[in-house]
């Protein structure tokens, strides 16, 4: 169930795109005409073990969901439709979606599909300079609000009900007048799959929030899943891509499931499917690490007090302190903790720490009659672990449990 078990997913931003290298919104920023754009469509060539070679990243980074652009601002189609010839399946006679649902039905991964309200390519579309659509219509384009939201609607019924289980639908780019809300679409995205999130940036809010390459800085108050690419400048692929140190990432992971979020990485596979060295090594790199916190973030509940600078989560007797700035120094002061734990320990590695309850000279207030003791973690192996995110353990004797959450809770 995700943002239950299912906390950490792979975007994949897929599309013929790809083949320009430049970046996913490439006809539009760069003001490429649609006659000029379709030629990438020629030299899409998804190898064919692509959705394999995706889903085993995915895998050994510890995600167990994937998000997948089914259809992106240009319109191309990743699956096998009725209702264009601007499809993968017309031009390289695969189906992206089947074979990624199919993998994803046999490895036990969960599928979310991304579609753009946007589009780029259909003729309907109303393409009239709002943001994320053409400035003006393709040429010989007939614009027509409705009609485009039947097509869209047909598109979507193909989605879900030809591919198995959809666990989410991850819409992007909202209208941005009001007035454009439509209740019907996802109610009929419900009547075809009764279990699906879906997220709000469709014709209506949807169920969870999906900050982009953000880390809010409020609790969540929903569901919230946030995205980030690996890869500074694009979702899609880019051949001169400047990517984002593996450190920021882990960062940027922490903070977001510190607070209970979701979190979805992003890469943009080559014209080939294949995804780039350095976007699989960052996956790789964040997806280690992950894979030895993560006990830290499922199951969890988020923990907050005004004078402990760190990020906390719970889960039972064992509280979690997560260091995700640079530490300052090799210990940690927990003020105003006065709990000793029973064990303490550096999740990243299983090796202990020393946990102590005593008065710090830096806890000297003027008068030393007055000695407040608090506690101290220290032994923290700082210098060799500086390129990760450190999460510390601490678990309490059950029986202490209650003055820990009543100290926190002050
Ligand atoms: C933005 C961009 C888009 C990308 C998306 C991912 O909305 O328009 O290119 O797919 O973010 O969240």
């Amino acid at each position: 169930m995700l943002f239950r078990d299912d906390r950490f997913g792979l975007f994949l931003h897929y599309g013929i795109y790809a083949v320009g290298g430049w970046h996913e919104q490439e006809q539009w920023r760069r003001g490429i005409p649609k006659e000029e754009y379709i030629r990438y469509a020629e030299k899409f060539c998804p190898a064919p073990d692509c959705t394999e070679q995706w889903l085993s990243l995915a895998r050994d980074a510890g995600m167990t969901y994937v998000c997948f652009t089914a259809k992106h601002h240009d319109g191309f189609c990743l699956w096998d439709t009725a209702y264009t010839d601007y499809s993968v399946t017309h031009y390289t006679g695969r189906d992206l979606v089947r074979e990624l649902s199919d993998g994803c039905a046999k490895t036990g991964m969960k599928l979310a599909l991304y579609y753009s309200l946007p589009d780029w390519h259909c003729p309907f579309s109303v393409n009239d300079g709002r943001h994320h659509r053409l400035p003006e219509p393709n040429p010989g384009d007939t614009p027509d609000e409705q009609r485009y939201k039947d097509y869209l609607k047909a598109q979507i019924g193909e989605l879900l009900t030809n591919y198995g289980k959809i666990d989410a639908l991850f819409w992007d780019i909202p209208p941005d007048d009001p007035a454009e809300t439509d209740e019907s679409i996802n109610e009929y995205v419900r009547s075809l799959q009764p279990g699906i999130l879906i997220n709000d940036r469709g014709y209506s809010k949807g169920d969870y929030r999906t900050p982009e390459r953000t880390v809010p800085s409020e609790p969540f108050a929903g569901l919230t899943e946030a995205c980030q690419s690996v890869g500074v400048q694009a979702w899609g692929y880019r051949a001169d891509e400047d990517y984002y140190s593996h450190r920021f990432l882990m960062e940027s992971v922490d903070r977001i499931m510190t607070k209970g979020g979701n979190y979805l990485l992003n890469v943009g596979p080559m014209p080939d499917g294949s995804i780039p060295a350095e976007a699989a090594e960052s996956v790789r790199a964040v997806g280690a690490w992950y894979k030895t916190v993560c006990e830290s973030y499922m199951d969890a509940e988020f923990v907050y007090h005004k004078d402990i600078p760190y990020g906390m989560t719970r889960k039972g007797n064992c509280l979690y302190v997560h260091l995700p700035a640079v530490p300052q120094s090799s210990a940690v002061r927990m003020r105003p903790l006065t709990v000793k734990p029973v064990h303490a320990s550096v999740l990243n590695t299983g090796e202990d720490v020393r946990a102590s309850v005593e008065y710090l000279p830096t806890f000297f207030g003027g008068n030393a009659a007055v000695r407040p003791e608090y506690l101290r973690i220290s032994g923290i192996p700082v210098n060799r672990l500086t390129d990760e995110v450190i999460i510390l353990r601490l678990e309490f004797a059950p029986s202490d449990m209650d003055d820990v959450l009543r100290q926190l809770a002050k």
